[in-house]
């Protein structure tokens, strides 16, 4: 489309938008419209119960980056989960919640959540609209009841308004629409607008270096199976070999209790990698030099030891230094700058 046809469209549909909602303010339709990136497998979230609008999504986005979730409103969802790092928290090595308490994992970044199969390190919950409820009740992150939070919305001076607008109905803000509208915030924080992205799909500045598609291929041959697919997970559990004792956190046993899944942990997306420091569901590594050495050298050998990691008896994947830094050059190609900067999803 040339620019000509572009401004035409936008106000035509401004135009059709403005006359059919006279009061309300100016916004184009298509500014939180979901759309699967052409190099993305199909979303998993059941959108058809729960459809994104503007005004859902704009509630959501409020909530998001409201303390009122938390006991002493104190805390945000935000205040953890920060845009500039694909809505992961850099600053400490694991999370930092209410009364400055540490949680004994990492927060992970919140993007692309409408393609998992299940969500937290361990897996443990299997629905994104039920997430909000463990931050909510987890002593160390909000620390407050459900039922509480609902209470003060329903008290509140612009949230009854908000929710009359995004889920018209009903009289009181119920939790099920609540959380309805986180989800439909969360699931528009979609980034596939990375280099790479532009590389596969062919577009206008999609150029990688020679270092970079080294780097890609190396990681196809070595990395792949587990960080799998354009959203780079395979969303499996695995023990990559990380710890060497597993008495802190058993991570997937604690929800499945089969032995052989003590020490496993999700595979995380690596999208924006170079934007999640530190790395991994203990913060181990704060670069992604000390990755690429863990996988070549660091990996511990314990019984669930993912047997990718211990092929001929070998422990790891060897690496050349060169072939390290080319994965590395490869990996900042994943960096999403318009992802982290949208201002749809910044703090209203
Ligand atoms: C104190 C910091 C903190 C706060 C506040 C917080 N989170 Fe999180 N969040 C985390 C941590 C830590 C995890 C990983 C937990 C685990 O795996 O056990 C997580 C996991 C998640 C995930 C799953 C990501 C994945 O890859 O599996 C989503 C989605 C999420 N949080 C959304 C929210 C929402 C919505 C709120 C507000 C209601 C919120 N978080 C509040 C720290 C926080
Ligand atoms: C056997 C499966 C497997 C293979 C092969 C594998 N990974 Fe991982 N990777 C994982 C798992 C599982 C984690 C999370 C472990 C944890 O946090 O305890 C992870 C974590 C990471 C992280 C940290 C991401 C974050 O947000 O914390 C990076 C970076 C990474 N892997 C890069 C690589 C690279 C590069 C390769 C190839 C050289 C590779 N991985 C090969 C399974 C694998």
């Amino acid at each position: 489309m040339n620019t000509f046809n572009k401004i035409f469209c936008l106000l035509f549909a401004v135009l059709l938008f403005a006359s059919c909602k006279k009061d309300d303010p100016v916004v184009v339709p298509e500014d939180v419209k979901f759309t699967v990136p052409s190099n993305f497998p199909a979303p998993t979230y059941s959108f058809s119960s729960n459809e994104i609008t503007q005004s859902g999504f704009e509630l959501g986005r409020r909530l998001f980056y409201d303390p009122i979730f938390s006991r002493d409103s104190s805390i945000s969802c935000g205040d953890c989960h920060i845009s500039y790092s694909a809505f992961s928290h850099v600053d400490h090595i694991t999370s930092h919640g209410i009364n400055g308490l540490l949680g004994k994992r990492n927060a992970p970044a919140v993007q692309n959540m409408a393609w998992r199969t299940s969500f937290f390190w361990d897996g443990g919950v299997p629905l994104l609209d039920l997430v909000p409820l463990n931050a909510i009740q987890n002593p160390v992150e909000m620390d407050e009841v459900p039922a509480n939070v609902v209470r003060k919305l329903n008290r509140s001076s612009v949230y009854p308004a908000m929710f009359k607008k995004a889920f018209p109905g009903l009289d009181t803000i119920s939790g099920a629409d609540m959380l309805k509208a986180l989800s439909q915030f969360m699931n528009m924080l979609v980034s596939a607008n990375s280099r790479y992205d532009h590389y596969v799909r062919g577009e206008s500045g999609g150029t990688l270096s020679a270092d970079e598609l080294a780097g890609l291929a190396l990681f196809k041959a070595k990395c792949s199976t587990c960080h799998a697919t354009d959203l780079f997970t395979d969303q499996s559990f695995r023990n990559n070999g990380i710890l060497s004792d597993f008495t802190l956190d058993k991570c997937r046993y604690e929800v499945s209790t089969f032995p052989d899944d003590i020490g496993k942990f999700a595979v995380p997306s690596l999208r924006n990698v170079e934007r999640t420091p530190p790395y991994m569901h203990n913060g181990k590594f704060k670069t992604l030099e000390a990755v690429l050495n863990h996988y070549t050298s660091g990996v511990k050998d314990t019984p669930s030891l993912d047997p990718l990691l211990k092929q001929n008896g070998q422990l790891g994947i060897p690496l050349t230094d060169i072939e390290k830094q080319q994965i590395i050059a490869f990996l900042k190609t994943l960096t999403d700058e318009s992802f982290s900067t949208d201002p749809r999803f910044q703090h209203p």
